[in-house]
Parts: structure tokens; sequence; C-alpha cells
């Protein structure tokens, strides 16, 4: 039931309840199920702040956490245990057995939140939850509507609502010693996946093969699905950003792009590695592939606590910038380049993202409108690329449709970082060794 250990879930209960005044009422709920079609739901994935904070993975679930004077009270609403129902649609913790699984001080079924929601919310000083979420709202609401319709029968209803988003946010940005080992076992596997895409390629295999092997890695390794839709890109396909399609034959002289981490019980990987189809780059793309190699160093270089989170961005910008004025793809100087951003017509993104229980992890980037500054903890990924526009005629064809993304996930530490994807080979020279060796 639970992925981490139980005081885990716990001490996040209490981190959060420590930082509100007594009386403050917080509320979360499990994500919803979603129809695909008919009658026939899309995968289910919990909801990662509901996961977070009690590690329940069934849909239909309300967890309430109390601050009352007394101390505080976490309530769990859930499915009740039904045999015809479990059969059909599988097995439920259901409400007795709620407290001592999750470590919840009480369970309720989840048929009677509309009333008991009434009892948990009477006389709460202020009320907490996800403004994000619409259904959540909508809850929220009807609650204390209800609530206020009985001022009269002496109930009394939150008058202060605030979201709970942003304590989360900054909770889930910082990761601890749990969450780092379970984000290093997502990111071994997908290591693994990466080297089998390497050594399986094969001229005339289709993107979607690739993807398969990939995908395959992910499930005999013990991760269940993917952290997001997999990129298997070819030739061309690399210069779009997010090609999903994966769907075209891999020709012989062109690179493969392939972005694609795993989801480890709700932790994400999220690597990126070109290689050549055939096993070896030609010359023009070497270059360029060396080019963001070195960018991809210079970012890394710069990330230590306190550097802002904008350091890795410029670092890469400079290098890629000069770069690309070497081989002749910007003309001019290198200050007015990087001034007037000539580079985003070949690196259209940024450098990188908070990575965590979602691929695009929550956390601010920007504090007071300044970089935010690096903090031991916090993942980052790491993505400098170049996409070179296969139509563009104004561009040397030796380069056009050259895509090339490097990406690693990387964790901030007190002398620096940790590359937790580092045993996947980057170099030119280790690509082409696995390769050939395969
Ligand atoms: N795979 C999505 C990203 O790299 O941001
Ligand atoms: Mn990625
Ligand atoms: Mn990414």
């Amino acid at each position: 039931m639970l992925k981490l250990p139980s005081a885990e879930y716990t001490q996040r209960r209490q981190q959060l309840l420590a930082q509100l005044p007594v009386g403050a009422v917080v509320l979360i709920q499990a994500a919803a199920s979603q129809i695909r079609n008919g009658d026939v739901e899309q995968d289910y994935r919990q909801n990662s702040n509901f996961q977070y904070l009690c590690g329940f993975l069934e849909s239909d679930a309300v967890l309430v956490l109390s601050n009352h004077a007394t101390g505080p009270v976490s309530s769990v609403f859930c499915r009740s245990k039904d045999k015809l129902q479990e059969i059909w649609h599988g097995r439920r913790l259901g409400v007795e057995a709620a407290p001592g699984a999750l470590n919840i001080d009480q369970a309720f079924a989840i048929d009677s939140l509309a009333e008991k929601l009434l009892e948990l919310l009477d006389g709460a000083s202020q009320m907490l939850y996800c403004f994000s979420r619409e259904d959540t709202q909508q809850l929220v609401q009807h609650s204390l509507q209800q609530l206020r319709a009985l001022s009269r029968q002496g109930k009394q209803c939150p008058t202060y609502l605030a979201d709970l988003d942003p304590l989360l946010d900054a909770m889930r940005l910082l990761k601890s010693a749990a969450e780092v080992a379970q984000m290093q076992a997502a990111c071994d596997i997908s290591v693994t996946a990466h080297k089998r895409a390497m050594s399986v390629c094969k001229v005339g295999m289709n993107e979607y093969h690739l993807a398969a092997e990939v995908h395959h890695q992910f499930a005999v390794q013990g991760s269940a699905r993917v952290a997001y839709g997999s990129i298997v890109a070819g030739g061309d396909n690399a210069c779009i950003l997010h090609y999903t399609n994966n769907d075209q034959p891999l020709q012989d002289s062109d690179l493969v792009l392939i972005d694609a981490g795993c989801e480890l019980d709700h932790y994400a990987a999220d690597i990126t590695r070109t290689f050549p189809v055939n096993g070896r780059f030609t010359a023009p793309q070497k270059a360029i592939y060396e080019l963001v190699l070195a960018a991809h160093q210079a970012a890394l270089g710069v990330i230590k606590p306190g550097a802002p989170f904008s350091a890795m961005q410029d670092a890469a910008v400079a290098v890629m910038t000069q770069g690309l004025l070497d081989l002749g793809l910007l003309e001019g100087t290198l200050e007015n380049n990087i001034d007037e951003q000539s580079y985003r017509q070949y690196y259209m993104h940024n450098i990188g993202h908070w990575l965590g229980m979602d691929v695009h992890d929550v956390g601010i980037y920007k504090i007071d409108g300044e970089s935010r500054p690096l903090e031991v903890g916090m993942v980052t990924t790491v993505e400098p690329g170049l996409y070179i526009d296969p139509e563009d005629e104004t561009i040397d064809p030796q380069w056009r449709g050259i895509g090339v993304r490097i990406e690693d996930n990387i964790l901030v530490t007190s002398d620096g970082y940790l590359n937790l994807t580092q045993a996947l080979p980057v170099s030119v020279a280790d690509i082409e060794a696995l390769m050939a060796s395969a």
C-alpha cells in the first residue's frame, strides 16, 4: 500500500500542519477516475499531492487534516468494502483497515463525505485546499454553502479560504533522503532502458520499435508506467520538440533522439539521449552534438546551492552561441547574439525544470522577480538542445534537420550536485563504443 515508510507520510502531514494556525482544516482529494470512452476508464494515476500526504492509491478518497488546539487529527474518506464491486473493479482497502494501513487517526465511508464534512468544517478558522483542482473547488463551495445554511443551529463556517498548492509545492520541491533514493531508482531503470535502445537500434527499425524496447525495460525492471509520453524521434522529427507520433522508420545516417523516463512509485525520471541510428555520427552531427554536450557540461558546472536557476541557462547559452558562431550558423558578435537571443532560432526552450512526483514538477522558479537560488535537495533536469530547421533554405544543407538534446537529472547537494543519470553514456566515443559492442 504505502511506497515510502509510513513515517515519511506522517512527517509530511505534521510539517504541513506546523505551518498553519490552530483551527485550520486542510482538504485534499484523490484524483478522479476518467472515462476513456463508453464505460472504459483511463489508466488511473493518483493525484501527486494526495499521494504525497497519505500514500493511498485508490480513487474516491478524501483526506482531511484538522489542526485542533488539542492536537492534529487526520481523517480519510474511502470506499467501503463491497464484494461485488471488488470482483468487477478491484480490491478496496475499506474503512476498517484504513486507519492502520495509512497511519491515519480515523476513517469514514466516502458515501458519508457530505454529512461528515459539515462536522469537520464546523468552527474551523480557515480552510486550505488546492485551488488548481476544479472538482475540489466544487466540493468545498457546496460544503460551505450547506454549513452556512445551518448557522441558526450554531454551525460556524470558516471565513478564510487559502490555496494549499503553494505550501505543498514548496515542500515537494525539497526532496527527502527517501525521495532521492526513489528517484535514483527511477533514473537507474531509465538509464538501462536508454542503453538497451542504443544497443538494439538498427537502420530500418521503426521509432515505435525502439519505444517498445525502452518501455519493456521499464516494465521488467519494476516500473509500471512512463513518467510522460516517450519521444522517439528519428532524423528531422527530432526538431519537433513534443514529437510523440513515434511511427516512422529509422534511416541510415540519421540521428535518433529518445526522451523517455519511467515513473517508479510516483517519482519520475526524464532522460534524453541522441545517437546515430547506424552507430556512427557523421561529422556535422558530431559537431552539433559536441556543442550541445559542451553546453550541458557548462550548465552542470554552475550548479551549487545559492546559484540562481537561471545560471544554468546563461552558461549553456554562452557556450552554444559561441559554438553556433564558430560553425557559421550565427553571424555577428557573441554579445549581440546573446542580447538579441538569436540563438533561439536553434535553442527555443529553457535549460530544464524541477523533477519529482511530476515530470514538470511543482515549485516556483522566481522569487520577487529574481531567479530562485538552488537549494540542497532540489532536483532539476539539465537539457540543452539544438534543433536546425530541415526546411530553412538559408541554412547550409549539411546542418539541416539535425536535432540534438541531452538531458540528465540532477540533485543539488551541499558541495555542488549529483548527476542521478550519469551512468548513461553521453560522449560521442562512449555512445559509439556501446553501439559497436552490441
Ligand atoms: N520530457 C519532457 C521534458 O523533457 O521536459
Ligand atoms: Mn525529457
Ligand atoms: Mn525534461
